[in-house]
């Protein structure tokens, strides 16, 4: 089993966290904030917990994965991982720093992973002196629930590095896609343009949220429509995305929709706001 180290708690962190120690690997779990590791711990123990009282884990398994997850608000602990999988924030002037630091205190055959949903790979990599370990291991969410991993491939990355992730990928129970480093990889590429139209029908009065939630769920057999989706990702996610890919494509037919844009700057960001295009108060 290898030894894993996850950068940040949050909804995308501890749910990796959570596949790593439920996969039998010994996990730290790394967050600068005392409060979000807190958070991201109990969300873990929460989700375990149901799948007890669902009856699909064991009782001791639930003891033994939360037992394999060690909460350290020290990126030092993360030395000494086989595999490091960043999940911070979309901040890539954050996040290029953070690999420095990464690259810096990991052994040379460490891989070094992000879980971006649209910042370059290839940019990434070329923050370090080992380019070539550098990969995208893009998660969905919810981790635990959905099966794709997007395996992304810098310009630099290695056949060996990509092997080992996809073999690891395989053996956490998902399912590995490869896919070249692009703005959006693929997964974001295709959703977001959806999202998008859906937030411009809710503009133009095309239809109600619900109306054209039901429309996808029910004509498209989507499990969720656009818009529920849309609040699960966190509207200040999409908007960010469909900014790079404008920029880093140069097309604007991935032009955030102005209400998208009025909607995060009110605050409204979807289910961690309490707000979006549904109520979750
Ligand atoms: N964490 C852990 N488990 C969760 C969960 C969570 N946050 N939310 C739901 N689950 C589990 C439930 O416990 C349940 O488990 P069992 O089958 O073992 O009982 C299972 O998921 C199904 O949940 P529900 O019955 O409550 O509800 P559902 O059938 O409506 O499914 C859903 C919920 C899995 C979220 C489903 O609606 C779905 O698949 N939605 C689409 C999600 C999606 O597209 N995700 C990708 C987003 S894009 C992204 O993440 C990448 C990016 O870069 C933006």
């Amino acid at each position: 089993m290898e030894k894993v180290a996850v950068i940040g708690a949050g909804t995308m962190g501890n749910g990796i966290a959570h596949v790593f120690a439920a996969g039998g690997h010994q996990v730290s779990l790394i967050d600068a904030s005392a409060d979000f590791l807190e958070k991201g711990i109990a969300t873990v123990t929460k989700n375990l917990d149901r799948q007890v009282a669902k009856e699909k884990i064991t009782q001791a398994d639930r003891d033994e994965t939360i037992g394999r997850i060690e909460g350290s608000t020290n990126l030092q602990a993360a030395n000494g991982a086989d595999v490091i999988v960043e999940a911070i924030t979309e901040n890539p002037d954050v996040k290029f720093q953070l690999f420095r630091d990464l690259a810096e205190l990991s052994s040379p055959e460490t891989i070094l992973a992000s879980n971006t949903s649209s910042i370059s790979i290839t940019e990434i990599a070329g923050c370090v002196t080992r380019p070539e370990n550098v990969i995208g291991m893009h998660f969905m969410n919810p981790v635990p629930v959905m099966k794709l991993v997007e395996v992304v491939r810098g310009l630099e990355t290695s056949d060996g590095t990509t092997e080992k992730v996809l073999t690891l990928s395989k053996a956490l129970g998902k399912t590995p896609v490869e896919v070249n480093d692009f703005p959006g990889f693929v997964s974001n590429r295709v959703l977001m343009p959806m999202i998008n139209e859906a937030i411009f029908c809710v503009m133009e009065g095309v239809a109600e949220p619900e109306a054209i939630d039901t429309v996808m769920k029910l004509g498209m057999a989507h499990p969720m429509g656009p818009l529920a989706l849309a609040d699960l990702i966190g509207l200040d996610v999409c908007l960010f995305i469909l900014n790079v890919m404008q920029n880093d494509l140069g097309d604007d037919k991935y032009r955030p929709c102005p209400l998208l844009k009025k909607m995060v700057a009110a605050g409204r960001l979807g289910r961690k706001s309490g707000k979006g295009f549904y109520d979750y108060a």
